[in-house]
């Protein structure tokens, strides 16, 4: 199975990094294609607890070359920050690779992101204030940096000149400080010969990969429904987290894909604002949160959480053509007597089975849901599917309906180990 897309269908955090460290012990590359440090992957091996951000998952499995692709945006403080962690806990990070297309996150898009939000006030994002947004806007902008600038001093420095003087008009105007271009200037250029080695031209190291018969992994950061275009905007991040967003973000074309697999987690959670129709505000919500233990690994922030809602994972299908569903957190669900599954929403008063196109639809709607019969029995230990509980396998059964793509994995429990392989991805 060569080519294979890992991705978010929800609102993130449904288990990606576990799923990509899972398939990735048995792949050649694994090649991150979106987003920033605004992604928490949390992988788990031999008991140990990994926290990934910019570092692709496939970083813990040994022979395997881990490659930060174009379309990620790259914090050079932060990403040596986690290469020094992986090194002092013993994992050999020297075969990273950097597309030289990537972008960087300059420390002035940090302020400017927290500026921006504070200025949106109580129409906030709430976002993760890393600077994904100015920088991926830069991009667009044409005033972006690139990872292949650092090797052009003049260039570099006329690039962070003329981008600033449009940042601390706007700064300045939020009642913040100008920032000075030549203390970022020397920032950047303390990273160069770091940086240097792990340049690459990425589209040609994953392609080649690909002529040779080696198996690549596309990890995506962020999710569906945080989708730039895709998403619940303005409420979403400024990538894109879907299929496509895996071409453009690694310069491979549609042809090679084999795979397109969606991590979705068997109930639903959301971090900062935007509208989650099965959310639960209330006690049910609570002991969800502390049962799965719902809480940011970037920003520690607590998670909603609701049900399950098919019409999202539906929706998820349809916009990346899921071959597959990875099923996450199935143990979390362990003890209730019934468990509701959302089937369709109602928007005044009619009955809406997909995505509804308007926003503003999404905001009112509600849930219609359908109540499946719980299981009390223990299933972190199962790794048969036959062996689960009569009424858990319903469950997946009824979710794999309702998604309209097969569920061939499921999770029940944080470890590596801890996973019902049902049928090998796109058999
Ligand atoms: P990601 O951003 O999609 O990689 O997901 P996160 O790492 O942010 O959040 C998923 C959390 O669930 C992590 O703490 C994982 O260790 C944990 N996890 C993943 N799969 C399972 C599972 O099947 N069962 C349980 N109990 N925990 C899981
Ligand atoms: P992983 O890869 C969950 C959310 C933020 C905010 C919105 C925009 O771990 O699933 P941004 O900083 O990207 O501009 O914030 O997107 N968000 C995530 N939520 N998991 C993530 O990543 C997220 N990355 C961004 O909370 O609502
Ligand atoms: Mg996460």
């Amino acid at each position: 199975m060569p080519a294979v897309i890992v991705l978010g269908t929800q609102w993130g955090d449904e288990g990606k990094g576990k799923a990509t460290d899972q398939l990735g012990q048995r792949t050649d590359v694994v090649v991150k294609f979106n987003g920033g440090n605004n992604a928490g992957h949390t992988v788990v091996v031999n008991g140990e607890k990994y926290a990934l951000h910019l570092l692709p998952a496939g970083i813990l499995s040994e022979g395997v070359t881990p490659v930060i692709g174009n379309g990620v945006v790259v914090d050079l403080e932060v990403l040596f920050e986690e290469l020094a962690e992986m090194e002092r806990r013993g994992v050999d990070v020297s075969r990273l690779l950097i597309s030289a297309n990537a972008h960087i996150i300059p420390s002035y898009n940090r302020v400017m992101d927290r500026a921006t939000e504070k200025s949106l006030g109580e129409r906030q994002i709430g976002t993760t204030g890393r600077g994904i947004g100015p920088t991926y806007a830069d991009k667009m902008n044409r005033i972006g940096l690139r990872i292949q600038d650092l090797f052009d001093e003049s260039i570099l420095r006329q690039k962070v000149r003329s981008a600033l003087v449009g940042k601390n008009t706007t700064l300045e105007a939020l009642g913040g400080t100008a920032i000075d271009p030549e203390t970022v200037i020397a920032e950047l250029l303390s990273y160069v010969e770091r940086v240097r080695p792990m340049v690459v031209d990425a589209s040609l190291v994953v392609n080649d990969a690909l002529d040779n018969g080696k198996m690549v992994l596309f990890e995506g950061g962020q999710a569906t429904m945080l989708d730039i275009d895709h998403g619940t905007y303005p409420f979403v991040t400024s990538s894109n987290p879907t299929a496509g967003g895996a071409l453009t973000g690694t310069g491979v074309g549609p042809t090679r894909i084999d795979a397109v697999v969606g991590v979705a987690k068997a109930y639903t959670t959301r971090v900062g604002e935007g509208p989650f129709p099965t959310e639960l505000t209330d006690e049910v919500g609570q002991a969800l949160r502390e049962k799965g233990g719902e809480f940011g690994v970037t920003t520690g922030r607590p998670r909603r959480c609701g049900w399950f809602d098919s019409v999202v994972v539906r929706y998820s299908t349809r916009i990346n053509g899921l071959t597959d569903i990875c099923l996450t957190k199935l143990d979390v669900l362990t003890g209730y007597e019934t468990i509701p599954v959302c089937v369709a929403y109602e928007v005044d008063g009619v009955r809406m089975d997909e995505m509804p196109m308007d926003q503003s639809s999404f905001h009112h709607a509600a849930p219609i849901y359908e109540e499946l019969p719980g299981w009390i029995e223990d299933i972190s230990d199962v790794r048969r599917f036959e062996d689960l509980p009569t009424n858990a396998q319903a469950y997946v059964l009824r979710l794999e309906e309702l998604c309209r793509c097969r569920i061939s994995s499921i999770g029940v429990g944080p470890g590596r180990e801890a996973t019902i392989v049902r049928m090998p991805i796109a058999d």
